[in-house]
């Protein structure tokens, strides 16, 4: 009989990615929405910010009714908390079975077969194999038009503030042999746009029989796919922004007018002392390149407010680089000690102004959001369809620059690639009529 798998993803989109293939790896299992009736709960875990151990640990703590209920229920927690806690969880939460790292998860059925044994089972090694190699092939099935894939993963930035090096480890790209499959794979199985992942995408440099490939040149052969209609990427370092890379903004029409970007903040003194390695002068320069090969690409980024030391005349400089950027969307965040990074050793700003900052730092990125997304009002947009809307007749789709575009249509199927004039723009999302 097959079993019931619960998986709870959290954070980033390589997150989403590696619960997709461990769902695949647990032979025996079908997926299910809700963690009642569950065989096995599995918590994909971050690690990024903001307690983020203490929230697994409570979301554990719901699933106790559960487990009473039913005594063979097993639960698991992967990700980055797994790799940064490792046993400690099984310590402070006795009714985990199973833990695993986001660099192991390929030995979950061997895992998953001591849980069922009764052991305690727990890896957060970071193996010499390539765990997509061993993992099990991926299924068959239909799916729908959009993909993650995941083509790098690690870091070997540190960032002063940042985790990941610690819980992905170092920076590993995949062979261009198994991108390219793996896309392959996905076109044929229905998706017309994929999203390339890594913690450190632009830094890619896959090898290919005695070769190495940069990002640019795999994007381009991706490209040649003829059903894939598409194609993102995410996330970049501003250092890693190669030549070829900009220019592939202006000379390859599937890669979409849309990079997320971060920044992190806009003062050269905080930069420093964060270990991003670039100014903010550096930064807008880039910018200023890319938006030349792509006069209408749409930038994101991420900042952090409230960094250790931050003067209000730094964060000055933050609003400063914004304004002269001009985003379309970003993600910011109070800054938040990780342990064991450099910058957890430094004093920290007060709460109340780190959040002052932040709720300022907001209201000035919600505008430029806001702009850009009305300034597509008139315009004439792609929308790749990806599921019906809530009214009868309704289709959602993203457009390039990934805004949500509701259309009304009987005649769209979901993966149709529609031709759409822009009319309203609302909150979260634009309106169109198909053309
Ligand atoms: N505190 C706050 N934000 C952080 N980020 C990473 N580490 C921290 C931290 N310790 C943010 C950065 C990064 C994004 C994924 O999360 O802005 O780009
Ligand atoms: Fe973290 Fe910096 Fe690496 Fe991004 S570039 S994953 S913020 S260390």
């Amino acid at each position: 009989m097959t079993k019931k798998l619960y998986i709870k993803t959290y954070g980033c989109q390589m997150n989403v990615y590696d619960s997709e293939r461990m769902a695949e790896a647990l032979e025996g299992y079908e997926q299910v929405q809700s963690p009642d009736g569950a065989d096995m709960i599995l918590l994909n875990t971050c690690h990024i910010r903001e307690k983020a151990a203490e929230k697994v640990y409570s979301e554990l703590g719901r699933y106790k009714d559960l487990k009473e209920a039913k005594p063979d229920l097993k639960i698991g927690v992967a990700g980055c908390v797994a790799q940064a806690e490792g046993e400690e969880i099984m310590r402070r939460q006795p009714m985990v079975d199973l833990v695993v790292g986001p660099q192991s998860y390929h030995r979950l059925p061997e895992l998953e077969a001591r849980a069922q044994a009764g052991e305690k089972a727990l890896d957060t090694d970071f193996p010499e194999e390539d765990k997509f190699e061993k993992l099990k092939s991926r299924p068959k099935a239909q799916r729908g038009p959009t993909a993650f894939l995941t083509v790098q993963e690690g870091c070997d930035k540190f960032c002063a503030f940042c985790v990941v090096p610690y819980t992905r480890g170092a920076e590993v790209s995949r062979p261009v042999a198994r991108v390219l499959a793996e896309a392959e794979d996905l076109v044929s199985r229905g998706v017309r746009e994929i999203t390339l992942l890594g913690q450190n995408v632009n830094a890619y440099h896959g090898e290919d029989g005695g070769e190495t490939w940069g990002l640019a040149r795999l994007i381009r052969r991706l490209a040649e796919i003829d059903e894939l209609k598409r194609i993102r990427f995410t996330t970049s370092h501003p250092n890693d922004m190669e030549d070829d890379l900009v220019a592939a903004h202006g000379d390859c029409d599937k890669l979409m007018p849309y990079l997320h970007l971060p920044v992190q903040s806009g003062s050269d003194r905080i930069l420093k002392r964060m270990n991003r390695k670039h100014t903010a002068a550096s930064y807008i320069e880039l910018v200023e390149r890319i938006r030349a090969a792509r006069p209408d690409l749409l930038l994101s980024g991420d900042f952090i407010v409230g960094f250790p030391e931050e003067t209000e005349e730094d964060f000055q400089a933050t609003l400063d680089l914004i304004e002269r950027v001009n985003y379309g969307q970003a993600y910011s965040f109070k800054y938040s000690s990780r342990p064991g990074t450099p910058a957890a050793e430094r004093p920290e700003v007060a709460a109340a102004e780190a959040d002052d900052r932040l709720q300022r730092l907001q209201a000035l990125i919600t505008r430029q959001q806001r702009a850009a997304q009305d300034a597509m009002v008139g315009r004439e947009v792609h929308v790749l369809i990806e599921k019906p809307g809530r009214l009868p007749g309704q289709m959602v789709g993203k457009s390039d620059h990934l805004h949500a575009v509701h259309v009304m249509s009987d005649s769209l199927a979901i993966g149709d690639l529609a031709r759409v004039r822009i009319t309203d723009s609302g909150p979260n999302s634009l309106a169109g009529t198909l053309l």
